[in-house]
């Protein structure tokens, strides 16, 4: 036994489902918590499911006190999100599409939810030992990297979400010099998120959700605590803010 715990915050989505599944027959955690909007299929016995909604704080605090019941946790993963909602949320390829509602979705779907999760997780992270803190971001919310414009409120929310991200990490240095907290943009994979933009880009180039899963808990375990606060891609590299 190992006595290592990880959080899936996001366990119903593509790639969080193929982390849940990646992490169960990696066999390095003898607790996997796996969290979704309603009770995620049947896992493992060691996977233990919890229920939890990005816009609703109060399960999110319901669900940090069930983990944090069964001990301290050496990894998290939010790998919640999301870029559309049928009917009435698009990417904008304008100003001229911003919509105020569509935008506040976002940002309380991909940055806020975070946010909250952050604030009552990362207490519980296991001090005195490596442990990482990891949201899916994107690489189109880096400023630095953005030749193309569009996607106002994606774009938007993942840039904020890698700026709370450096902020928690300078927080938890405190509190954990080995504590890492990353940003990890996961490639294009085709997900119920990413389907229906997907189609012009070349097939060597899309992964499957558990390619995905694997390049992140790769990434992952790679890092250090130098590397806490930056955001990286699927491949390692460290993609600048
Ligand atoms: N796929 C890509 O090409 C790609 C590229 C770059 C970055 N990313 C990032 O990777 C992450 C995962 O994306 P994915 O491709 O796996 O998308 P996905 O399959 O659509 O999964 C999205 C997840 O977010 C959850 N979610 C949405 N709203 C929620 C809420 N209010 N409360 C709790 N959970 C909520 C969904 O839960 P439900 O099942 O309940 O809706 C689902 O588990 C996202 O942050 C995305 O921005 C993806």
């Amino acid at each position: 036994m190992t006595d290592l715990r990880a959080a899936i915050f996001g366990a119903s989505g593509g790639i969080g489902a193929a982390l849940v599944a990646q992490l169960e027959s990696s066999g390095r955690y003898d607790y996997i918590h796996a969290g979704a909007r309603s009770l995620p299929r049947t896992w493992s016995p060691r996977t233990v499911p919890f229920c939890f909604d990005l816009e609703d704080e109060a399960s999110i605090t319901g669900a940090s006190q069930e983990i944090g019941e069964a001990g301290p946790l050496d990894l998290v993963i939010v790998a919640t999100g999301i870029l559309h909602r049928e009917d009435w949320i698009a990417p904008e390829k304008s100003w001229r599409a911003i919509d105020a509602e569509a935008m506040a979705k976002l940002f309380a779907i991909n940055t806020i939810g975070p946010a909250i999760i952050a604030k009552h997780i990362l207490p519980l992270m296991r001090r005195n030992s490596r442990c990482v803190f990891a949201t899916l971001s994107a690489r189109v919310g880096s400023i630095a990297d953005n030749q193309l414009g569009g996607w106002h409120s994606y774009r938007a929310s993942k840039a904020a979400l890698n700026m709370l991200i450096r902020n928690f990490a300078i927080e938890l240095s405190a509190r954990n010099p080995l504590g890492i907290v990353a940003a990890i943009h996961p490639g294009t994979a085709q997900t119920p998120l990413s389907n229906s933009f997907i189609r012009n880009i070349p097939e060597g180039k899309i992964f499957q959700p558990e390619q995905s899963a694997a390049h992140i808990l790769s990434v992952i375990d790679k890092l250090s605590a130098r590397d806490s606060g930056g955001l990286f891609a699927w491949n390692g590299e460290r993609i600048p803010y």
